[in-house]
């Protein structure tokens, strides 16, 4: 049986996912929407924030594989049958390109970057005494496999390092938290914090006022898991404040940002455009080709989302 594909991202290219599976399985039927001629062929579909109303077009759909791993956008989608499995893709490209982001924003919030690009605005020697990466205190929140790879980077440069998830973790150099107490030591101890959660309802305004007030005053923020994690107007006020210091956010609750929000031109945040990571073509073909083997010969899939936990 020829394997048949639905890709629909806007963001990803095409070509470059064809040619990367086809590399593997050359005789794959790959379909681009909205082109679902003969919709009863297609039983897989690879999306990025598919359009509302193409799962219906779907009759035998029976795998979506999740063009990377925040996987939310798929549960807004009101037509997506109860029991469709829901795979991620867990790409070791997009893991290196995730831990490089969160390894560049942590050193730059270490070196005191923004304070000196301000001191150099002005020409003025601010000499900032250097402070060795243990001193400072990174708190991980998610220890996913990006969070791990994330720490394990992070612990190479030698910063003093704390993590929470959902279950209890065993991280070695991590000094791992779980649960409501388990966030608020995470939190009192950050002198920079790390967000990669997914967005589930559990992690929907996690981060407000309160949680702000617990970290250390003069603390570092950075978001590279999903915006809504994040009561935007509790950060700017701690920002507003100085008790944050600086924040570095890829992620945010409308995106594009619209071009009115403080975030923008408030000058203790970086703004990067959800562009911390993409999942790559070729580093993700094996795993995408082995579900739909997996598919053809009725055997459980990997990555499977949890859909009540929602990540
Ligand atoms: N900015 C970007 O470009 C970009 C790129 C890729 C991904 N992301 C975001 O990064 C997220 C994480 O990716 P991943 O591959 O690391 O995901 P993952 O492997 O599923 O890990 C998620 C982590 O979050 C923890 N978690 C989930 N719900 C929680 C809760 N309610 N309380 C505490 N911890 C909770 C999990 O706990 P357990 O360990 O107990 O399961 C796990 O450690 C994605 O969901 C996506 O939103 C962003």
């Amino acid at each position: 049986v020829n394997p048949c594909i639905l890709f629909a991202s806007v963001y990803d290219k095409p070509d470059e996912w064809r040619d990367a599976l086809r590399a593997l399985v050359p005789s794959l039927d790959f379909r681009v929407y909205p082109d679902v001629q003969q919709a009863e062929d297609i039983e897989a579909a690879l999306v990025w924030r598919h359009p509302l109303g193409m799962v219906k077009q779907l009759p035998n759909l029976k795998l979506v594989i999740n063009l990377g791993a925040g996987v939310n956008h798929i549960f807004d989608d009101p037509d997506l049958p109860p029991d469709l499995t829901v795979a991620r893709l867990v790409d070791p490209g997009q893991t290196a390109q995730i831990s490089a982001y969160v390894a560049q924003h942590v050193l730059a919030m270490h070196r005191q970057m923004p304070e000196l690009r301000r001191a150099q605005n002005e020409s003025r020697w601010n000499y900032i005494h250097p402070m060795p990466a243990s001193e400072c205190r990174v708190g991980l929140l998610g220890l996913g496999n990006l969070g791990r790879a994330s720490a394990e980077l992070l612990g190479r440069l030698g910063f003093s390092l704390f993590g929470w998830s959902r279950t209890q973790r065993e991280l070695a150099g991590v000094s791992c938290h779980s649960g409501v107490d388990g966030l608020q030591q995470v939190l009192s101890q950050s002198d920079i914090l790390v967000c990669l959660l997914p967005l589930t309802p559990s992690t929907t305004d996690l981060l407000d006022a309160r949680a702000f007030a617990r970290m250390p005053k003069g603390a570092a923020f950075i978001n590279a898991g999903r915006g809504a994690t994040v009561v935007e107007g509790d950060l700017l006020a701690a920002l507003d404040s100085g008790h944050i210091r600086h924040a570095v956010l890829d992620v945010f609750r409308q995106e594009p940002l619209p071009a009115e929000h403080r975030f923008w031109q408030h000058p203790a945040v970086t703004v990067t455009p959800h562009n911390a990571a993409v999942a790559e073509a070729r580093s993700s073909a094996p795993q995408v080709i082995d579900n739909l083997m997996r598919l053809r010969d009725g055997r459980p899939f990997i990555n499977v989302v949890d859909r009540s936990a929602g990540y």
